[in-house]
């Protein structure tokens, strides 16, 4: 059990798990990928933990980018969805896999994808670590999903609970 501010956590996936299953996907990645130079979309802050993971086990030749956008308070989303905040790379021609750390309502993801694809990429995919299928409000097509996950709220891993919790090594889930 952790405790954040006034909620108490239980222990939900391992970092062992986590990282087997985000080498599972890289590995995914690299054959997928194979000869061909991504753009790496990492979506902060939350994804900077499953991003650093993920990337280490690609020897692809890529890049790696960061943007920044935000649509939850709390433990509740908003649906209201910011502009993508620090994009500067040139879009077209490139094979864009954006990294996420969870796609619940896909909100969030619907207008980042609407956006992204404005900027005529070649190609584009998504990888998230979490999927929450219950919660699901504008579907997305999710390439590379590390975990489908009930409809709780989780921390850890570079999930926070207002603004704590992205420290921890494993996921924490709130009980119902
Ligand atoms: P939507 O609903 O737009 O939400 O798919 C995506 C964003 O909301 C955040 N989110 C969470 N953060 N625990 C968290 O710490 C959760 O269970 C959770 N569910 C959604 C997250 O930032 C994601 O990018
Ligand atoms: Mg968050």
């Amino acid at each position: 059990m952790i405790t954040i501010h006034d909620k108490t956590f239980s222990p939900f996936i391992s970092r062992d798990d986590i990282e087997n299953r985000i080498a599972e996907l890289a590995a995914q990645i690299n054959s997928d990928y194979e000869g061909r130079s991504p753009l790496f979309i990492v979506v902060l802050n939350g994804a900077f933990l499953f991003a650093s993971e993920l990337v280490k086990n690609i020897p692809l030749s890529c890049e790696i980018t960061f943007v920044r956008l935000s649509s939850y308070t709390a433990t509740e989303s908003t649906g209201k969805v910011r502009q993508i905040i620090g994009l500067e790379e040139k879009l077209t021609n490139r094979d864009v896999i954006i990294i996420e750390d969870i796609v619940d309502t896909g909100l969030t993801m619907h207008q980042l994808l609407l956006q992204i694809h404005a900027l005529k990429p070649l190609s584009v995919e998504i990888a998230t670590l979490l999927h929450k299928p219950e919660a699901i409000k504008k579907p997305v097509d999710l390439r590379y999903v590390g975990f489908e996950i009930p409809n709780r709220f989780v921390v850890g891993y570079g999930l926070d609970y207002d603004g704590v919790g992205r420290n921890l090594n494993a996921l924490y889930v709130l009980p119902e």
